[in-house]
């Protein structure tokens, strides 16, 4: 299908939007089981980084799998394509000049290096919430542990689907024994000088 299309280049590029908003743009890929905490850590840090004045947008699994990606389910191939999808969306949002965090289980190993693959590695930063499956199970804020463990939810993560964890993630937050408070300053200092435009 790629065949006949020719891309255009436009007089307003990444680096002008980069230079007039004097911040870069990337992405910071918040990974982790369902109900881990990987929404209240995103907005938490979209919070404090827009008080700073930097331009963020937060894609996150409920206005995904809403909106474009309605069409999807969990199986493992429906996974992959939601995966590819929000990573050829956040590669628009960067080239836009926008700092995304993106909030989704993503399980498997290879979809996350998809993404990095798409938006480019320089361009990727990635955060593990690290919460047991005991504690998301505890706390089950959706209810939806309850419903994986009765049988009305099929190939749910951590219960009857698989969740590969990174294995050397840029920041690693465990939720057990760490304040939301205390995650802000760890990612804060980490994509700090990401964030500096140089020019
Ligand atoms: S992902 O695996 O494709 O990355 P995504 O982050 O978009 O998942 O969506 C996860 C959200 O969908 C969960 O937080 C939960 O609310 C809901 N959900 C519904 N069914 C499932 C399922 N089978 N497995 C995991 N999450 C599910």
């Amino acid at each position: 299908m790629k065949e006949n299309i020719i891309l255009h280049n436009y007089r307003v590029d990444c680096n002008d939007r980069r230079k007039s908003n004097k911040h870069n743009s990337f992405l910071i890929w918040v990974t982790g089981l369902s109900g881990s905490g990987k929404s209240t850590i995103s907005n938490e840090l979209e919070y404090t980084l827009h008080q700073k004045g930097i331009k963020t947008y937060v894609l996150d699994g409920d206005n995904i799998r809403n909106g474009i990606n309605q069409n999807l389910t969990f199986s493992p191939e429906d996974r992959s394509e939601n995966i590819r999808r929000i990573a050829e969306i956040s590669k628009l949002f960067i080239d836009a000049g926008i700092v995304v965090i993106g909030a989704f289980i993503s399980p498997y190993h290879k979809d996350r290096q998809e993404i990095k693959k798409i938006v480019g590695a320089s361009n990727f930063v990635e955060v593990y919430v690290n919460t047991s499956v005991e504690e998301c199970e505890r706390r089950d804020v959706k209810g939806l542990y309850k419903k994986a463990r009765n049988g009305e939810i099929k190939n749910f993560t951590g219960i009857s689907a698989p969740y590969e964890a990174p294995q050397n993630p840029d920041i690693e937050i465990k939720t057990e024994n760490e304040t939301v408070e205390g995650a802000m300053v760890k990612i804060v200092n980490h994509i700090k000088e990401k964030l500096t435009y140089n020019g």
